[in-house]
């Protein structure tokens, strides 16, 4: 397997800029932290899990700001720390999300599964645009990156249907912004991973490898992201390496989403 370690990054694209990271505690958004502070950034690690959130901002030498993503005063709370303590914002990952298992098909997903899944995953994003905007638009420069799915892009028989709309919404709404502020030097990306190899995943497949097989086969590179190679493309998408890359849904899935027949 070949993915990029972080540990072997010497790219310091980043210094001096302030990231927001929401979820930051955990899977992408932990792998992300490592990945923007050993590019030089100032971190702030939001989430809501205190312990997980505490000891990502630890590892990193970074900010932890306890918030739970769904509360307009939290985030607004955030941003401003975010501010108050390094002076900018320059890069917002707004990448807190959950996919809990009462989301599933239409057929069974009560309004309440599909309201907190749409809260946490859609309102969220809209919630932390709005709050880091403004801060950009004083600077007249920032990359926003709303974490998306390819599960955006191409549709699922194993539904998770709040999860897979409130998706399609963060990659139209990120869109949007990323032509309406473009000319004030703000890019707004979607990015869409593929599946990633996280705990959850992992434990997940253990107990069912069918349902692991069943997936792994429309991969065309035969394997699960991990979630260096997802932090990866978020540095890129927030250092001016990626000065003309804007209003995208920026894939990062192996060719899932270009795969007809994959290799055997
Ligand atoms: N893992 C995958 O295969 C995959 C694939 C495509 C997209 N994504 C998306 O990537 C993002 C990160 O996923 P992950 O796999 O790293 O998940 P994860 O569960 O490992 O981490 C998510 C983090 O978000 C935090 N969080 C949850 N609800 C919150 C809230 N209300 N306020 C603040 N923080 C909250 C959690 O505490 C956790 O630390 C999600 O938006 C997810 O939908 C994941």
């Amino acid at each position: 397997m070949t993915t990029a370690s972080h540990e072997e990054i010497v790219c310091r694209r980043l210094v001096g800029r302030t990231a927001v990271i929401t979820g930051a505690g955990s899977g992408i958004g932990l792998a992300t932290a490592r990945r923007l502070a050993s590019e030089g950034a100032n971190v702030v690690c939001a989430d809501i899990d205190e312990s997980a959130g505490k000891a990502a901002a630890e590892e990193v030498g970074g900010l932890f700001v306890k918030v739970d993503v769904t509360s307009p005063e939290e985030v607004e709370a955030l941003f401003k720390t975010a501010f108050d303590t390094y002076g900018s914002v320059d890069i917002a990952f707004n990448n807190a999300g959950i996919s809990p298992p009462d989301d599933d098909s239409i057929l069974t997903t009560g309004l309440e599964a599909w309201k907190r899944v749409q809260d946490v995953n859609l309102t969220s994003v809209y919630l932390c645009c709005k709050a880091a905007l403004p801060y950009m638009q004083r600077q007249g420069r920032g990359s926003i990156i709303n974490t998306a799915s390819f599960v955006a892009i191409m549709g699922a028989a194993t539904s998770q249907i709040s999860y897979t709309a409130s998706k399609g919404g963060v990659l139209a709404m990120s869109r949007e912004l990323g032509v309406q502020f473009a000319r004030e030097g703000i890019r707004v990306n979607a990015l869409c991973p593929g599946p990633v190899n996280t705990p959850l995943l992992q434990e997940l497949f253990a107990k069912d490898p069918e349902r692991a097989a069943r997936r792994l086969v429309h991969i065309p590179l035969g394997r699960f992201a991990e979630p260096t190679e997802i932090a990866a493309a978020v540095a890129f998408l927030a250092s001016d390496d990626s000065s003309f890359i804007n209003a995208t849904d920026f894939l990062v899935d192996g060719g899932i989403s270009g795969a007809y027949v994959t290799p055997l």
